[in-house]
């Protein structure tokens, strides 16, 4: 059976390192005993080191990193390697908050992947259109992009999402994508990928107003998991979420 990864992509919350080590201890005992899943939490950056020192049964990973590594003059920056020293597994890279609130280009993109790779994490990139529509055209520049000199090897390294903007919880008017959106983007993405690479399996993931009640229709449409937003904030739900992903 193929790996189910679920990400939990807890974004600028919450405000107090208290409330973090609540959430996650929640989220552990949770999800305690559920198999076939992966289950993955990335909390900002400040409370990682404080989880990373729990003990846990699931994996941490961190929402952003520097291009450059391991040290540097890069003020505000965390490098791969920190985290990687630190205890991270994984590292999102270029979510479309980036992009829209820190100006990240899809060359800095292809810049952290290169640099996360190299650190040994396991780059969670994400992929999609702002608009809803058409997409194919804009899913390929965007591999094309980001993935620039990443090898085949590299490139079965990465974990991949199509997360559309216009499907994330707290966007306008959002609406999570339907079954056949996800279905269908997933393959635009394999046919790209088939194109750069070959024949590689790289597991793809769905991210985009997920909730315990939804997540088994992307499941079935295709994805290899979810990057969780909104419904990662509270632990009942993100438990019940993991769970019904397993089952
Ligand atoms: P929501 O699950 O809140 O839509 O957020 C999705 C997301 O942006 C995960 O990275």
């Amino acid at each position: 059976m193929e790996k189910t990864y679920i990400i939990a992509n807890w974004k600028m919350n919450p405000a107090s390192a208290k409330e973090a080590q609540n959430l996650f201890d929640a989220v552990v005992q949770g999800v305690q005993g559920v198999e076939n899943v992966e289950v993955v939490v990335c909390p900002p950056a400040i409370y990682l080191y404080n989880i990373l020192n729990t003990k846990y049964n699931l994996h941490a990973g961190a929402q952003d990193c520097a291009f450059a590594d391991p040290t540097g003059a890069h003020t505000g920056e965390i490098s791969p390697t920190m985290l990687k020293n630190a205890g991270c597994e994984y590292v999102i890279l270029g979510h479309s908050e980036r992009k829209k609130y820190a100006g990240e280009t899809l060359e800095i993109i292809n810049k952290k992947l290169h640099a996360a790779l190299a650190a040994n994490l396991t780059p969670v990139v994400c992929i999609g259109e702002a608009t809803r529509g058409e997409n194919a055209a804009e899913l390929e520049v965007q591999l094309q992009q980001v993935l620039a000199g990443i090898s085949v090897a590299q490139v079965q390294r990465t974990i991949l999402v199509y997360e559309p903007e216009w499907a994330i919880s707290t966007n306008k008017n959002a609406q999570a994508a339907t079954p056949e959106d996800c279905t269908k983007s997933i393959a635009i993405m394999g046919t790209i990928l088939g194109k750069l690479y070959g024949d590689v399996a790289i597991p793809i993931l769905y991210g985009g107003s997920t909730h315990s009640s939804n997540i088994q229709q992307f499941l079935k449409a295709g994805a290899h998991g979810a990057l969780v937003g909104g419904a990662s904030l509270d632990a009942a739900e993100f438990t019940q979420l993991v769970k019904t992903a397993a089952s």
